[in-house]
This record gives structure tokens, C-alpha cells and sequence, in this order.
């Protein structure tokens, strides 16, 4: 059997349809959390999206955007709500999205893939590495509004993937905006 569609959807083409598709896909994926919504914090700048007989059966979010690490300023694609849908899962799509993403990170001079997960299983397969400590700071996002800075460690669940050449140093993690 041949594998999904794996591409790029950029924001401004989620018409209806896949409007549709993405809010059933995190609804069923993440019951409860995304409320009718395509995101749950914020809208990415683009997705991955599995395809398969026109149904979306996976998305992985990007957002494409400057950190500062310590004195570090540094292009990182932070990849959100990375999921697939259950009948479909452990076929490698997950795994598949990350890797066209990383193939796009390249393309855009980014220097670290970012992202926050409680599990860490798929991303440590894919070259992803927990940081610690991990002390991030990032501006507080509660239903649809902004609320405050917050600073907080995060060792067990922020994770990075050099991308180009840089090496990942030690300090405080300004997330320069919401954390995804
Ligand atoms: C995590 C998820 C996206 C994996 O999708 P997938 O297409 O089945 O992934 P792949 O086939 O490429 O890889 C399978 C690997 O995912 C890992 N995995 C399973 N559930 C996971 C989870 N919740 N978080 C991280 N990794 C997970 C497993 O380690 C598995 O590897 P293994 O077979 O060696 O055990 C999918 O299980 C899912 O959508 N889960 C619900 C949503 C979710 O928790 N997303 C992660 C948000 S950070």
C-alpha cells in the first residue's frame, strides 16, 4: 500500500474543507482541548498534513520564528500539536512529517528544530534530545488572550534538533513570544 500525501498547507489555503478535516483531526486526537479550533494557543505559520482519499489524517504545526538562548539569537521551526489519527497510527506518518519539516528547515537556514512534548518516544527516534536544564520564558496565553510572562524550567519536556551547525548552549530560553 502506497503512504499518505505528506505536504506543506500553508495558512491562507485551509479553506472549508480542510478547516474541517484539521478540527476533527485535533479534536479526535486531543479530545478537549482545541474546542472547535484548527489551533489550540495561536495559529501556526504552516502545517504538515497527511492526506489520504482527501481526508487529513495527520498535521504537524510550524512555527517559523527567532529564540534567544542565553546570548544566542537563533531561526528555529517549533513544531506543534504533532499528531495522526488512530486508525493510522504507527505507520510511520508522524515520523514522515518530521522529516519533511526538517528537509524544510534546511531550505530556510533554520538553525534548531524546537518543540514541547510529555512523551518523548517518536522525537528521540527522529534525533531530538531533551535539554537540561531548560529554563524557558515566554509570554502566557489563557483563552485567546495574553496574559503575563511567565519564567519556568522545563527540562522534561523541552527538546531541540540541530539542524545546521550551531551548537545548543546553556541559558535562559526567551521564547520570544508564546510557547507553542
Ligand atoms: C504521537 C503520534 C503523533 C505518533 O504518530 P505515528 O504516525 O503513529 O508515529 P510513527 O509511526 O512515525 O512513530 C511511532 C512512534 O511514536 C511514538 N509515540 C507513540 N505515542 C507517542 C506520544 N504520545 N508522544 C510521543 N511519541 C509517541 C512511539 O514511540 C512509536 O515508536 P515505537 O513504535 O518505536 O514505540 C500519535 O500517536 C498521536 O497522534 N498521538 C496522540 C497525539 C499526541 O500525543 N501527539 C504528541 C504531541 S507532543
Amino acid at each position: 500500500m502506497s503512504g499518505p500525501n505528506i505536504h506543506i498547507l500553508r495558512e491562507d489555503e485551509v479553506d472549508r474543507r480542510r478547516e474541517a478535516g484539521l478540527v476533527a483531526l485535533l479534536d479526535h486526537c486531543f479530545p478537549g482541548f482545541f474546542e472547535g479550533r484548527t489551533f489550540f494557543k495561536q495559529l501556526p505559520h504552516f502545517r504538515l498534513v497527511a492526506e489520504e482519499q482527501d481526508e487529513i489524517i495527520g498535521q504537524a504545526g510550524v512555527d517559523h520564528r527567532m529564540i534567544k538562548v542565553g546570548d544566542q539569537s537563533l531561526r528555529v521551526f517549533g513544531m506543534i500539536d504533532v499528531c495522526v489519527a488512530e486508525a493510522h497510527r504507527n505507520r510511520g506518518i508522524a515520523g514522515a512529517m518530521l522529516q519533511k519539516a526538517e528537509e524544510l528547515a534546511k531550505r530556510a537556514d533554520v538553525d534548531f528544530m524546537v518543540l514541547i512534548a510529555d512523551k518523548g518516544g517518536l522525537y528521540l527516534k527522529h534525533g531530538f534530545r531533551h535539554v537540561s536544564p531548560a529554563p524557558g520564558k515566554w509570554m502566557a496565553i489563557h483563552e485567546l488572550a495574553s496574559i503575563m510572562m511567565l519564567e519556568k524550567d522545563l527540562p522534561e519536556y523541552f527538546m531541540v534538533k540541530p539542524v545546521g551547525d550551531k551548537t545548543w548552549t546553556e541559558g535562559q530560553i526567551d521564547m520570544m513570544g508564546y510557547l507553542f
